[in-house]
């Protein structure tokens, strides 16, 4: 697979990133640990090099997983991994508000490299934006890290634009990673231009609008009681009936490209910017196969053009976070 450079930190990696979040945590009970693992490794001999984790999955989990699946890959791979969110400390593996003070940052870090089985993370991101925190303190801290050598990349999560500024002159930051797909343009507006400003790689997460995009997720689908999803107002009944016309336009393309729908989301996606890693995640080989083939499939401008004018006539339903998550996640 070939690779692309995350603006102009000097971070390359493979055209599509692996997201290993819903392996542990978010949709349903954590899958079978060997099968991920296999999953994983397999990823890596398709030509995958971006992986992606947090301390929160699982928690803790993933990121042990990942350790294990990608220890005899070490120096083929990039491996990413956040900070910031607060634990309960109560054993419950609960996560109460943000925790970005730096000697939280540095706790996290030393447990993560444990779990990851690493000497440096190659990339390390703040999870959300810190409130409590002052930004730069936050670049300052991720700085000194890097200057240790227990870190070589800096990152930012749903951070604004303002943020990711102020952020970038204290310490430059490689990549954002916040959601972007069809059904959840806002970073158009103002991110992007401002990460193409200042040479910074943009990773969306949820680029299949956490299975949506894919047409395999309509109003008969039912979550395991413990998915995340059930919570989300995008997910609702409602949200999904009238979302579906996104669904049949990306069916549409589908057909017209041999492809599926959820090539056209990953497809469209990586022709925005050259500068764009989506990490798609799965726990299913012949979808990790699928979402793999995407980068083959060329749009057009004329392609692009038809989906822009046939997308600019939806309106999504329904927030894409509780109210509780909204106010963590950038507007814009
Ligand atoms: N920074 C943040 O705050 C943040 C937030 C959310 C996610 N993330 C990261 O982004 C990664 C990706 O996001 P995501 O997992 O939320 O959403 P996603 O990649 O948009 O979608 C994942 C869902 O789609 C399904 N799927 C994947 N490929 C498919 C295909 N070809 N056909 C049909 N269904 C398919 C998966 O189910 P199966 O497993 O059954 O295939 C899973 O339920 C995560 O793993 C995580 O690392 C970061």
């Amino acid at each position: 697979m070939q690779k692309r450079k995350l603006g102009n930190s000097g971070l390359a990696v493979s055209t599509l990133g692996l997201g290993c979040m819903g392996m542990s945590f978010g949709y349903g009970p954590a899958a079978d640990k060997q099968e991920m693992i296999a999953l994983i490794r397999a990823a890596v001999e398709k030509g995958i090099t971006f992986f992606d984790t947090a301390e929160v999955y699982g928690p803790f989990t993933n990121e042990t997983l990942l350790g294990e699946a990608l220890a005899p890959f070490r120096d083929e791979v990039v491996i990413a991994t956040k900070f910031g969110f607060k634990d309960t400390g109560d054993g419950s593996g609960r996560w109460n508000g943000l925790d970005s003070r730096p000697e939280h940052i540095r706790a996290v870090a030393e447990a993560s490299l444990k779990r990851l089985k690493v000497e440096a993370i190659d990339l390390f991101y703040q999870h959300r934006v810190d409130p409590n925190v002052p930004i730069e303190e936050v670049a300052g801290t991720v700085s000194d890290l890097i200057q240790e050598g227990k870190v070589k990349y800096f990152g930012l999560s749903e951070a604004d634009a303002q943020t990711i500024r102020k952020a970038h002159a204290v310490q430059t930051v490689a990549a954002l990673q916040s959601e972007y797909s069809l059904w959840w343009r806002a970073p158009e507006t103002e991110i992007i231009p401002t990460l193409e400003e200042l040479g910074i790689g943009f990773v969306p997460f949820s680029p299949l609008g956490r299975g949506f995009l894919t047409g395999k997720i309509d109003t008969n689908t039912h979550f395991d009681p413990t998915d995340f999803r059930n919570t989300l107002p995008r997910f609702s009944q409602e949200a999904r009936q009238a979302n579906q016309a996104l669904i049949d336009l990306l069916g549409t393309i589908a057909r017209n490209k041999d492809a599926s729908p959820a090539q056209i989301a990953l497809a469209w996606l990586s022709a925005q910017k050259p500068w764009i890693v989506p990490i798609p995640g799965t726990t299913k080989l012949h979808r990790l196969e699928e979402n793999i083939d995407s980068v083959n499939i060329i749009l057009t401008a004329e392609d692009l053009k038809e989906i822009e004018e046939a997308a600019s006539k939806i309106t999504i339903q329904g927030d894409r976070y509780p109210e509780h998550l909204q106010k963590m996640v950038g507007k814009s």
